[in-house]
Order: structure tokens, then sequence, then C-alpha cells
């Protein structure tokens, strides 16, 4: 068992897989979240997940419950007492973050260090509701996170050296590669990727098959999904939130969110998760 005591705040596809992430590295992890639903589904998916891999032969049935037994479940903020580092991954808005790290201040032990996954918020704005904008910063993680290698490490005005330092030193020991990003609306990967997504909409919306344009890009650019069917996979609404992010913060048209996917998510059509996007799923 590792040393820092680790807390993930949100069961939902990120927290799940975060915590997921953290006790496949030995790290001890309570996932809190305030509807007991969210954590039900959570741990049937990291299960599912865990058992696929021991089918797989990539794990042993023993191994799975090693893991399995550092993970507890809690919907009381309580649980944060003895906690070195809080994982926040909730709804990406502003007030919600807000809320959540004011809450988190107020339980969490003196020394804990709180980290956001937030996608493209202010980490600045983040930590000014605590009482320790010295130990809060960003990282940020990718979907699925037990698969993708990357974390963003996002430091706010206040973030101190020691808390960037342990910080880092743990997401490196959670076996993921880090990159260092400005403090401004979509960090790195999601300032380039998003917008590609983004003009893939535009494609669809003057006439282009959804099917043309992935494979375009699965075979023209070697992506291993196309962005369309990436849209679907993240959720449209993740992903026009996270454009609406970029053209406000920055105040460019050239990040001017496409009115196609504006018109899906009022329609409900948010992709895999609701069962249709720019494809239909089973
Ligand atoms: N959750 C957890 N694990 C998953 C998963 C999921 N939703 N989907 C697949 N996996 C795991 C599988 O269990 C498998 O694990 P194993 O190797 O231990 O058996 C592994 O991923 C490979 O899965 P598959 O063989 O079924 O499928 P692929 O080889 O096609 O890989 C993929 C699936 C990794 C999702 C790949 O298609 C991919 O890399 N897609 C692009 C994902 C991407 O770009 N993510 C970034 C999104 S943007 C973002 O997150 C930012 C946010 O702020 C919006």
């Amino acid at each position: 068992m590792k040393e820092l005591k680790i807390a993930v705040i949100g069961a939902g596809l990120m927290g799940g897989g975060i915590a997921q992430t953290c006790i496949q590295a030995g790290y001890e992890v309570v996932n809190i979240d305030v509807l007991e639903p969210a954590l039900e589904k959570a741990n049937n998916t990291i299960v599912k997940l865990l058992n696929k891999k021991v089918e797989k032969g990539r794990m042993t049935a023993e191994e799975k419950a090693d893991i399995l037994s550092r993970l507890t479940f809690s919907t009381d903020f309580q649980s944060l007492k003895g906690i070195d580092l809080v994982i926040e991954a909730v709804p990406e808005k502003i007030e919600i973050k807000k809320e959540t790290f004011s809450k988190i201040d107020s339980y969490a032990d003196e020394k804990t260090i709180i980290v956001s996954n937030t996608s493209g918020l202010s980490i600045s704005e983040i930590a000014s509701t605590t009482k320790r904008p010295e130990k809060v910063m960003g990282v940020h993680f990718f979907y699925p996170a037990p698969v993708m290698k990357l974390a963003e490490l996002i430091r706010g005005i206040a973030t101190s050296d020691e808390t960037y330092e342990l910080v880092k030193a743990f997401v490196i020991d959670i076996q993921k590669e880090v990159v260092d990003c400005p403090e401004l609306p979509g960090f790195i990967v999601n300032r380039i990727l998003v917008p590609m997504m983004n003009e893939a909409a535009f494609l669809v919306m003057e006439g282009c098959k959804p099917e043309d344009v992935d494979n375009a890009m699965r075979l023209g650019a070697n992506h291993p999904m196309g962005p369309l069917e990436l849209c679907d996979f993240v959720g449209i609404d993740i992903m026009l939130a996270t454009m609406k992010g970029l053209y406000e913060g920055f105040k460019d048209s050239k990040y001017r969110p496409c009115p196609l996917l504006d018109n899906m998510v009022k329609a409900g059509c948010l992709g895999r998760k609701s069962g249709k996007g720019f494809y239909e799923y089973k």
C-alpha cells in the first residue's frame, strides 16, 4: 500500500476512472459522491473492467481482489479526515467546482492538497474559494482515465512549489506522463483537439457524412477514433461546453461553437450515453 491516502470527489465517468487508476497503482482511495446511485454505477464499471482484464489473462483474480480492497465509497464528506490528496472530478461548471472546493476545504485536514480535474476552468478562481490556495492545482486526466497516458498539470497563481512537486511525483507514480500547461482555457490538449472536433461538426452541417469525416481522419491522419466518434465517446454536451469555454475565454471568433452541436444538445442527442449522437447506439 502506498503512503498517500487519496479521495476522489465525484463518481461520474472521470471520477470513477481516476479512482480505478489510483487503486491499480497501489493507492488507497475513497470515492465520494453525494449520489449513492452514482457510486454504485462507478463500482459496477470498475468491477466490470477489472473482470475483463482477468478474462483476458492480463490480471489474476487475486490481483483484482487486492486492487478492489483498496477502494471504498462514501456519500459523506467527513470521510475526508486523514486524506492527503483530494482529486475533484465533479461536473465542469464553475459554480459547482467552487461550491465543492469550499466544502472540501471545510472538511479536509489542514495539510491536505486539493487538485481539480477541470478541463479548462481557472485554477486560481477555484482555489480562491479555499483558505489554502497554495495547496491547490489542476491535474487534467483524459477519458478513459485508466487507459490514457497523459495528465496535464496546471498551476494556479498561488500554487506553491511544494504542492506542484508532490502532485507531479504522485501523477508520475500512477503511471501517467505529464506536461506543464498554461492556466488558459483548454490548457493544451483541448485547445487543439476540441476545435478539430468542432470543425468536423461544421463539415457535417455542410453536408458531409459522419462516416466520411471519421474515416478520413482515422485513415488519413492515423487517429484511433474519428473526431465525431470521439464527440459521441466523450459526450456532445461536454465537448460543446469545452468549446464554449474556449470561445468565451479567448473572446476569439475562431473558437465559435458549431450550431449543430448546440441543436444536438438541445435535442438530447448527447452521444453514446444517450444512445444517439452522430451515430446511434443500442
Ligand atoms: N473505460 C475504461 N477503459 C476502457 C474504456 C473505458 N470507457 N474503453 C476501453 N477501455 C480499455 C479496454 O478495457 C482495454 O483495456 P485492456 O487493454 O486492459 O484490455 C483498452 O482500453 C483497449 O480497449 P479496446 O481494445 O476495446 O479498444 P481500442 O484499442 O479501440 O481502444 C480507446 C479504445 C483507448 C478508447 C481508443 O479508441 C482511443 O484511444 N480513443 C481516443 C480517446 C481519446 O482521444 N480520449 C481523449 C478524449 S478528450 C478528453 O478526455 C478531454 C476532456 O476534457 C473532454
